[in-house]
């Protein structure tokens, strides 16, 4: 049987991949990029290889994120290694990248720190992306930052990990970006793979979901240098909460930005 054939079959189709997850799966399995996927797909697979795929599409077909079956997902570009102790980094977020990048400055070098980094996704495209300046992230979870800090050892990339609850312990920053869990308990839009796979410490949050964003703007205000700048990932319902908890906090020029879907995702202030 080849490629083609295998990807025709019942059994991968019941899969329900989308394009880049079959991709994703093609690439781990066989070791074959995007090109050779389509220049190869007539070549006979081995029954390994066969068993191998059949595997992982009943896996998915019973629900599980294919990022945790593989352990690796893309991410602003990079490969990144995911554990089941951290949330799957989410295209939404690479939104949040483009507005933090946005915010640093090429000619100067500024210290920068991602709260709640989970695999470490956001912190390690922003040094990717600007290696002048210095990066630092911390994360509640010990083993979110265990995985982090392989991600970082296996792209060479140099991020200051710790494990912290929000800014305990820490010094001052010109840039804080944040992705933290903002969904409500009970939430009924959440899918259900979210709810079964995905650790609830990185989803959820009280308050309807607003409980650590308010407690991150309380308390990044102690950490963001006067002129400095939070830049934080929220639901896309949460904006007009956040813009009134940061303008009633003090927080100056708060700016939503949308998604591609014109949903509200990110918001930047600064620190007057
Ligand atoms: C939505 S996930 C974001 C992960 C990653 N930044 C991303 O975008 O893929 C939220 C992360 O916040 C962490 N977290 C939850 N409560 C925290 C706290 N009090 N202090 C620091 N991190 C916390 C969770 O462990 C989880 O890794």
């Amino acid at each position: 049987m080849n490629l083609s054939e295998l990807l025709g079959s019942d059994r991968i189709r019941a899969a329900e991949w989308t394009i880049s997850e079959q991709r994703l799966v093609i690439e781990e399995v066989l070791g074959l990029v995007m090109v050779d996927q389509i220049l190869r797909e007539q070549e006979s697979l081995s029954q390994e290889q066969i068993e191998k795929l059949l595997t992982i599409a009943a896996r998915s077909r019973r629900g599980e994120p294919v990022a945790y079956i593989l352990g690796v997902v893309y991410f602003d570009g990079l490969r990144l290694s995911v554990t089941s102790d951290v949330l799957i980094p989410r295209l939404d977020t690479e939104m949040l990248v483009a507005v933090a990048s946005a915010s640093i400055p090429r000619e100067r070098a500024i210290q920068v720190h991602d709260m709640c980094t989970g695999s470490g996704a956001v912190a390690l495209a922003l040094k990717s992306r600007h290696p002048k300046c210095e990066m630092s992230a911390s994360d509640i979870c010990r083993q979110a930052i265990a995985c982090a800090r392989a991600n970082a050892v296996s792209l060479k990339i140099d991020v200051q990990f710790r494990q912290a609850d929000l800014f305990d312990g820490m010094g001052m920053f010109d840039l804080v970006t944040a992705n933290p869990p903002y969904v409500a308990w009970g939430d009924p839009e959440v899918e259900a793979a979210v709810k079964r796979y995905e650790p609830e410490l990185a989803v959820f949050s009280a308050a309807n979901g607003l409980a650590l964003i308010e407690q991150l703007l309380t308390d990044a205000l102690n950490h963001v240098r006067s002129g400095g700048i939070l830049c934080l990932e929220h639901g896309h319902r949460q904006a007009h909460d956040v813009y009134l908890m940061a303008s009633d906090l003090g927080w100056q020029i708060i700016t939503t930005y949308q998604d591609l879907a014109g949903r509200d995702r990110v918001t930047r202030m600064h620190k007057p």
